[in-house]
């Protein structure tokens, strides 16, 4: 059966000459008239770097499913926006399906304990499933629906994450297509959350650090 191929992961690409690096982050207080942003906080991402970034990646996508049958499933509430972006520019058929998850922790770090509070609608046994994720952190949460979904016996299973943060890794989990790779910073917009809001924002921006004690 053809599969697609296991080294897709194309490397994190830094900035486009001309445009700020994202790991060198610019206040986001004047990319945002009017929004309520936390004090402090910095553009990580403008909008333009990461659709020319989704492109490249739904360009890679679209060679390796070439003639299977590709079934994207969004993580809401958080990859919504990337789901959608990812999806429009393929230029492969593909379905589309969503779960979404639950983990307890408090705001910035998950226990470990997922559930699936959302499950998929669609029949995944003998298909091609990408995974379609805003971030990996932990691991947790994308090696729960790995596992959860792999038990279905689909044809493949491939996680694509918008945000890769290794650094936080607990869980062993590497996304097979990651967007971009980002240090230990707590980043909100373009579909990720800060305490239940700003996930509208068009771009991906990072609070600072809380003094220790303060988390
Ligand atoms: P995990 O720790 O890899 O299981 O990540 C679980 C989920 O936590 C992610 O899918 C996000 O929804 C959320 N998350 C992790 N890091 C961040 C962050 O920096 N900002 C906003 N949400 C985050
Ligand atoms: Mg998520």
């Amino acid at each position: 059966m053809k599969t697609p191929p296991h080294n897709a992961q194309p490397a994190a690409v830094p900035a486009p000459a001309g445009e700020p690096c994202p790991l060198c982050p610019t206040p986001a207080a004047g990319a945002s008239a009017g929004a309520a942003l936390p004090p402090g906080s910095r553009i990580l991402l403008t909008a333009a770097q990461i659709q020319t970034r989704i492109r490249q990646i739904a360009g890679q996508i679209s060679t390796d499913y070439k003639g299977l049958d590709l079934l994207t499933v969004a993580v809401l509430e958080g990859a919504r926006p990337f789901h959608r972006d990812l999806v429009q520019r393929l230029t492969v058929p593909a379905a589309s399906d969503a779960v979404q998850t639950s983990s307890y922790g408090h705001a910035h770090a998950s226990s470990g304990v997922v559930t699936l509070s959302r499950d998929l609608t669609s029949n995944i046994t003998g298909r091609h499933v990408l995974l379609v994720d805003d971030i990996v952190d932990s691991g947790h949460t994308a090696a729960f629906l790995i596992d959860a979904l792999a038990r279905r016996r689909p044809a493949s299973l491939k996680l694509c994450a918008l945000l890769d943060k290794p650094c936080r890794r607990v869980t062993p989990v590497a996304p097979h297509y990651t967007c971009f790779t980002i240090n230990d910073v707590f980043v909100f917009g373009y579909g990720l959350d800060y305490k239940g809001q700003l996930r509208d924002l068009p771009y991906v921006a990072a609070i600072p650090p809380s003094p220790p004690g303060e988390e």
